[in-house]
């Protein structure tokens, strides 16, 4: 969602602060804005609009600010208030002494503007962020850290916070509580991020805030303190991914490189993971004493990582026979939550920020439950809100659409599922040999199946232009339909749905014409002539369809209109490999109509706000 970097060093400021915000670009925003402080200069200077940084920097470009070492900036994802110029950050208090970027939603901010207003501060936003600034405002008798201190007491809500004042031209002020803020250090200058790709050109040094941590910055020193205004050791890490990583590389899209990331993604995970015909799942935090008395599993997440819990629930169910129940967080936190000490829950997070899985797993977490991340941010807050942590490792995540932190997220399901198979002994150490073989071949599958790219965009063409599509499998691939539904809308905006295909005459079959597509997801498999049957139906009213089929099976040529096809597999493998078609078929459909394939609108890549 909304971005923020922040500078204080000897270089000129406004570049290296519209650089940062470049690199955060993938997270979504649809207005931004930059303030910096000159250091002979005792007025802050500022500019914004909305629409993409490119605006931003046309508008710099005619109008430069003045030279300055020390500012903020910020790309908004728009909450309270439309995305205006006016709403855009950053936000100045009455006297435009203080100027503030945030993140995050002040939940108190209208009682806050109320008994501001009625002492007399003027807004002229209509967001949450202004009542920051002219807080700080009402507290400031000369002490910058004194007065945010204060004002940061009476905030309620999440927040990551960067605050310039023009009576200190070498302090930069950032506070963290609940949306990520991280601190990096450098030689002679610090900077300010709300992600690490924003400063990884820069430094590798971080430190990452913790919650209710604010830390003042001055080009030579970083100093953090905590609510109570006590200051804490500096812990500072080194960020252990490359610039490359967070570059495209020569790829269209960010996308489109995420993709091909997926056979090394897979392969190192399962290197690292599997020992001989054993799981290792360090990180974990349980026993297997405390896994064998699990009697009940509760996976939680949101969007993309959802589905990858859907088919956890079919893995666990069938290799442990421990009953699990899959929600989207954004539901489960709001209804009663019957887990106690022996519930596992499971959270599923790329990014380990989104708004609704921190607040489910909190609940859980509360009533005694141990919580399981899955995640793909080392040092994201589901992290440190969880009993155990289970790291994908897959690598800084651009595209919006995510694509390799989900066959991430289903590779670890797959080897806890195992790791439970095994402890509960419901899973024999011949069949765990080979799955796991069988597992282990998965990246050179993934291989096969990228080398058909061109066939995939080929019969991808004619698709751009049909006004809906559906998506159906069954069983383990219910969950794939699901997520090529999710891919296919969000990148291209076709209406687009995934059903469990036994459910198509229930409804959805209403929808069938010579106008609508139907993706099949049909690998050979123990239902497999159930979705042939399907297909039939689909035919006999005049639906075109795409199917996905294990390679070798040519009699499903004559029920399709088109076939893509994936190396045969385990069964219960076979949704790893649906994902990359899926995928792919998203992204050259949503090319075809010159889509903004990695900033899809609308979207942003953390949903850090409820
Ligand atoms: C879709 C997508 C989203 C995310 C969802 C959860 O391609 O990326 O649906 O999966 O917002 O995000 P994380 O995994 O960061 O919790």
């Amino acid at each position: 969602m909304c971005g923020i970097t922040g500078y204080v060093g000897l270089r000129s400021a406004a570049p290296l602060l519209i650089a940062g915000l470049e690199k955060l670009e993938y997270r979504g925003y649809d207005s931004s804005g930059i303030g910096v402080l000159p250091a002979d200069h005792s007025k802050i200077e500022i500019a914004k609009t909305p629409g993409k940084i490119k605006v931003l920097k046309d508008l710099l470009a005619a109008n430069p600010l003045p030279q300055a070492n020390l500012g903020i900036s910020h790309s908004r994802w728009a909450t309270h208030g439309a995305p205006t110029k006016s709403n855009a950050h950053p936000h100045f208090d009455g006297s435009q002494k203080i100027l503030v970027v945030h993140n995050g939603i002040i939940e108190n901010y209208e009682e806050l503007k109320v008994r501001l207003q009625q002492k007399g501060h003027k807004f002229l936003s209509q967001t949450d962020t202004e009542v920051v600034p002219h807080l700080i405002e009402e507290y400031y008798r000369g002490d910058f850290l004194a007065a945010v201190q204060k004002a940061l007491k009476e905030l309620k809500g999440s927040f990551a916070l960067g605050i310039l004042c023009s009576d200190y031209p070498d302090t930069l002020i950032a506070a963290r509580l609940g949306s990520p803020l991280i601190v990096g250090i450098g030689k002679n200058e610090n900077f300010i991020a709300s992600d690490v790709p924003a400063i990884l050109d820069q430094t590798k040094k971080v430190v990452y805030l913790k919650d209710g941590e604010l830390a003042v910055l001055k080009k030579d020193s970083v100093a953090v303190y905590d609510l109570a205004g006590k200051k804490v050791p500096l812990k500072v890490d080194t960020v252990k991914f490359s610039v490359e990583s967070v570059q495209k590389q020569g790829f269209a899209h960010f996308m489109l490189k995420e993709i091909h990331e997926q056979p090394d993604v897979v392969g190192h995970m399962l290197k690292s993971r599997v020992c001989g015909d054993n799981v290792v799942l360090d990180g974990l935090s349980l026993s297997d004493r405390q896994l064998k008395k699990t009697l009940r599993i509760f996976i939680v997440a949101c969007g993309t990582a959802y589905h990858a819990g859907l088919l956890g629930k079919y893995l666990i169910e069938k290799f442990a026979h421990i009953p699990v129940g899959v929600e989207a967080a954004s539901e489960f936190r709001y209804r009663e939550q019957l887990v106690d000490k022996n519930t596992l829950v499971i959270a599923i997070s790329q990014s380990g920020e989104t708004a609704d899985t921190l607040a489910a797993v909190k609940e859980c977490r509360n009533k005694g439950a141990k919580v399981l991340a899955v995640c793909n941010v080392v040092g994201s807050s589901l992290t440190r809100e969880s009993d155990g942590v289970l790291y994908t490792h897959a690598g800084p995540e651009i595209g919006v659409a995510s694509t390799k932190a989900y066959t991430a997220q289903l590779t670890m399901l797959y080897l806890l599922a195992l790791k439970l198979g095994d402890v509960t002994g419901i899973l024999s150490k011949g069949e765990q040999k080979s799955f796991i073989s069988e597992l282990k071949r998965i990246p050179e599958h993934f291989r096969e199946i990228l080398k058909s790219k061109a066939l995939i965009a080929k019969i991808a063409k004619p698709y751009a232009h049909v006004g809906c599509f559906l998506f159906l499998g069954r069983n383990i691939n219910y969950p794939s339909a699901l997520e090529g539904a999710l891919k296919l809308k969000e990148i291209s905006y076709i209406p687009a749905e995934g059903y469990a295909a036994g459910e198509m005459k229930h409804g959805p079959i209403a929808l069938i014409d010579e106008y609508r597509a139907v993706v099949c997801i049909a690998p050979q498999s123990e239902i497999y002539e159930k979705m042939i049957s399907n297909m039939q139906e689909i035919r006999a009213r005049k639906g075109k369809i795409i199917a996905i089929a294990t390679e070798g099976d040519e009699g499903i040529v004559a029920h399709a209109t088109n076939v893509i096809y994936i190396p045969k597999t385990h069964e219960l493998l076979t949704p790893l490999l649906a994902a990359l078609p899926l995928q792919l078929l998203a992204y050259y459909v949503a090319v075809q109509l010159k889509c903004d394939v990695d900033q899809p609108r609308n979207l942003a890549k953390s949903v850090t706000v409820e």
